[in-house]
């Protein structure tokens, strides 16, 4: 197991060793001192939006249930009969009814995760089992709370609260739900799913990665420019979704003037690129529904924040203004599941989601040339780093040209890679932090939507 000084020795400001990426011991660390010991996204409240509605999910290594309640609060709780150990929820989602019953032996509960019943009682009697012993029950998450919607859970009691630990990247929820007339998204209930072959970190590091595009992408960009001028020439204009792949075609120049914004605790943001506010007639009826419920200054404020993703580190990239969200799942050093979902923005009409699904299919699905690429990158650079002939990787671009202001790094160059420099330091101070105690089952914590 690696100590403090090693992890020094293998996270250097300027480039890392490439056993953070491979060590299966320093995975089994990030697990314990990073996903399980801070606040991880379960999902959003209209996944389980009616009573006894649930969603497995994995917070680090444990297997998780969110689950509204008969009175309309989520929990989160551990998916884990405290009988034998059985999985209390089988699939990764659906409804329990008013408590859950264990497919073994029948103990049940309610929907908070207390014990219910226990089953042919008089067996027990004499013996050291307390059914009011919270052992008896489902162990609940330590902390569980929601932003705008969006509900997040903590293992460990010792994070800070919620809003605290999003910081400005909570401005992923509210650019998201502001786009809306009403104020509130619904999850669109199916998500793709995608094991990628290579350590999460990889992922993160890629989303605010704008040194990449140009080269990883060409082949796709390229062709959907000539195809977009075709039928510019031909129509007179080319609808939105061919620009969502031509932009990756972008020059190095175009990508160096694009901003990256670096927030402790590893999140950021890769400012707009994309030109998102065409002016075809559903734009503009969709832009005066917002007017008539904002008012014309909060409409153009909302439609003119500079954003194309919001990384929320360790976990996820929202790309607010095309409601996606993808989330990560660590599986292994070498494995990371991905979860790609989009929403729908309530009151906003049809075109408008249609448009968001385009971006969907066409950028974030794993049928997509552009994740394919990417995908295979990591993968490669998963294989590539088993090599011993070099052990670091290289974080040196525009090192030192960087702009700081309380607290907040400022790439001046859209290529440069403090991005991962950013990502290591939040992963040094969670690393370095005393371990915390597992999750017991103290006060049971709810979020109200
Ligand atoms: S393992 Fe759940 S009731 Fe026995
Ligand atoms: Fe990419």
């Amino acid at each position: 197991m690696p100590s403090t000084l090693d992890l020094d020795q293998l996270v250097q400001p300027d480039r890392v060793h490439r056993k953070v990426y491979t060590e299966p011991s320093i995975f089994e660390l990030e697990m314990e001192h990073i996903f399980e010991a801070t606040w991880v996204y379960c999902g959003h409240a209209s996944q389980v939006a009616l009573p006894g509605q649930f969603q497995t999910l994995t917070i680090g290594r444990q297997p998780m249930v969110m689950v509204r309640a008969l009175d309309g609060r989520i929990h989160v709780l551990y998916n884990r009969c405290p009988h034998r150990g059985v999985q209390l929820c089988g699939s990764p989602r659906g409804n329990t009814g008013s408590g859950f019953v264990c497919p073994y032996h029948a103990w049940s509960f309610h929907l908070d995760g207390r014990v219910r019943a226990i089953p042919l009682k008089q067996g027990y009697e004499g013996t050291r089992l307390n059914p009011n012993d919270p052992q008896c029950s489902m162990t609940p998450a330590a902390r569980v709370d929601s932003y705008r919607g969006f509900v997040f859970a903590s293992l460990s009691p010792h994070c800070p609260p919620l809003l605290e630990f999003l910081g400005d990247a909570r401005v992923a929820f509210d650019d998201m739900c502001d786009r809306s007339p009403e104020g509130e998204v619904e999850v669109v209930p199916i998500c793709h799913r995608v094991v990628q072959q290579s350590n999460w970190k990889f992922f993160m590091e890629n989303q605010l990665d704008a040194l990449h595009p140009s080269v990883t992408h060409q082949s796709t960009g390229v062709s959907a420019r000539r195809v977009e001028k075709r039928v510019r020439e031909k129509h007179g204009e080319a609808p939105l979704h061919f620009h969502y792949l031509s932009t990756f075609a972008s020059s190095f120049d175009q990508w160096d003037s694009v901003q990256t914004v670096n927030f402790p605790r590893g999140h950021g943001v890769l400012k707009a690129y994309m030109g998102l506010r065409p002016s075809d007639p559903d734009s503009r009826a969709y832009e005066d529904l917002l007017r008539q419920a904002y008012g014309a200054d909060r409409t153009e404020e909302y439609l003119s924040r500079s954003i194309h993703h919001v990384l929320i580190y360790p976990y996820l990239s929202v790309q607010s203004p095309l409601q996606q969200l993808r989330c990560l799942r660590p599986l292994g050093p070498d494995q990371t599941l991905s979860e790609i979902w989009h929403f729908r923005l309530k009151g906003a009409p049809e075109a408008i989601y249609r448009r968001a699904m385009w971006y969907f299919n066409l950028v974030n699905s794993p049928a997509t040339m552009i994740n394919a690429d990417d995908l295979e990158n990591w993968a490669r650079a998963q294989w590539g780093l088993q090599a011993r002939g070099n052990d670091w990787v290289s974080f040196h671009r525009n090192m030192g040209s960087d702009t700081e202001s309380a607290g907040i790094v400022y790439s001046t160059k859209g290529t440069s890679e403090v991005v991962m420099r950013n990502q290591f330091k939040a992963w040094r101070e969670y690393m370095h932090a005393a371990a915390t105690p597992a999750a017991t089952a103290q006060a049971p914590a709810a979020a109200n939507r």
